[in-house]
């Protein structure tokens, strides 16, 4: 049995590129492992929310994750600011991380760029928040999709150097983790890199089939298919990798085959995507709305959660405090 963590900003509605890079093989694996999945709203600060959009972002989040299929009763969902022991890990790994690794993180660039006007310190130690979060309950496994490879690159630095620093093989060293072979990494509708909350490139799971549509329909695409397959552009490229997704086997190859044949129509390509990416996105909508009626539900969530994190939380904390030598007198 692994021990697995997962994460979501609570910045915005989840879309396609977090459900396919984490949340679906978080519920997959859920039932025989030790599953921990938290929305991460002290993450969230980076990008300075109001008091007044905070929590309705976490509320929104966690209905949405609900919807997904994690379930309660069997893996531990929490509020990542519920469990304050992982601010006390953040600041002790703070301690043994280097500035100029944190700030040669290519997701640190990346964040400057975004947001060159809020440059804070957490946005720079927010890998090691990540690192607090994931080996504060020991974590083996990590589903993440491809842009938190850095992440958790750091995250085993982090735990590696702990462990040398006080002579300890007290933390594993997490990976990772897919079920395919490779990291996923769902692209936007724009034709150009991820699908993700800032770009508003997206398909939210909450977009209505009329949203779905409109969207899909106006995706970027090209001037035509050429000869090789292998040359076909990126905006193309990506309708395919989403359809890849969503569609059925059959659906896939046969417009790749009418692309081969220089034949395809993208009008009727993206047709079929917006079919199929609606069949896909109707129950969790449908879902989502229910759950999130239901406060008295998701207070007994947050609550159960709680409790079951800081447990283990308390527990690691407690065991790094003697390792580094703090006592009482
Ligand atoms: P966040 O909120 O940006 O994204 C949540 C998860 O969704 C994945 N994801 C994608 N996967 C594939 N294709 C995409 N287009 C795409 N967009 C997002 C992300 O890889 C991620 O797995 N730093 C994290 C939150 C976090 C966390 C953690 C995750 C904080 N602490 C500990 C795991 C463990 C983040 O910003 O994710």
């Amino acid at each position: 049995m692994e021990t697995v963590v997962s994460g979501i900003r609570s910045t915005g509605n989840l879309h396609l590129g977090n459900y396919f890079g984490a949340i679906c093989n978080f519920t997959k694996m859920q039932h025989e492992n030790d599953c921990y999945f938290f929305i991460a709203d002290y993450h969230s600060l980076t990008t300075h929310p109001t008091p007044a959009d905070l929590h309705g972002n976490v509320r929104r989040v966690l209905s949405e994750y609900l919807a997904c299929g994690i379930d309660p009763e069997t893996a531990t969902i929490y509020l990542q600011s519920d469990v304050q022991e992982v601010a006390e890990l953040y600041l002790l790994l703070n301690m043994m991380a280097y500035v100029g690794e944190l700030e040669r993180t290519t997701t640190f660039k990346d964040k400057v760029r975004l947001q060159p006007e809020n440059v804070n310190a957490g946005l720079l130690t927010y890998p090691v928040l990540m690192a607090a979060d994931i080996i504060i309950h020991k974590a083996t496994k990590v589903p993440v999709g491809k842009d938190q490879e850095p992440h958790l690159e750091m995250t085993r630095k982090f735990a590696r150097r702990f462990n040398n620093m006080y002579g300890v093989e007290f933390f594993p060293e997490p990976e990772a983790y897919n079920f395919g072979k490779e990291l996923v990494k769902i692209p936007g509708l724009d034709g150009t890199g991820k699908m993700g909350k800032s770009e508003g490139n997206g398909i939210y799971l909450t977009d209505s089939e009329k949203v779905i549509r409109k969207k899909v329909m106006s995706a970027v695409t090209d001037s035509g298919p050429v000869e090789n397959y292998q040359n076909m552009s990126e905006p193309v490229k990506n309708l395919f990798t989403i359809m890849e997704f969503v569609s059925d086997p059959a659906t896939v190859n046969y417009f790749r085959e009418k692309y081969n044949l220089c034949q395809i129509r993208y009008g009727d390509l993206k047709k079929q995507l917006a079919v199929d990416l609606n069949a896909f996105v109707k129950p969790l909508r449908e879902r989502i709305i229910e759950i999130s009626a239901d406060d008295e539900y998701l207070r007994k969530v947050v609550q159960t959660g709680a409790g079951k994190a800081r447990e283990k939380a308390a527990r690691t904390v407690r065991e790094v405090r003697e390792i580094i030598g703090f006592k009482p007198f």
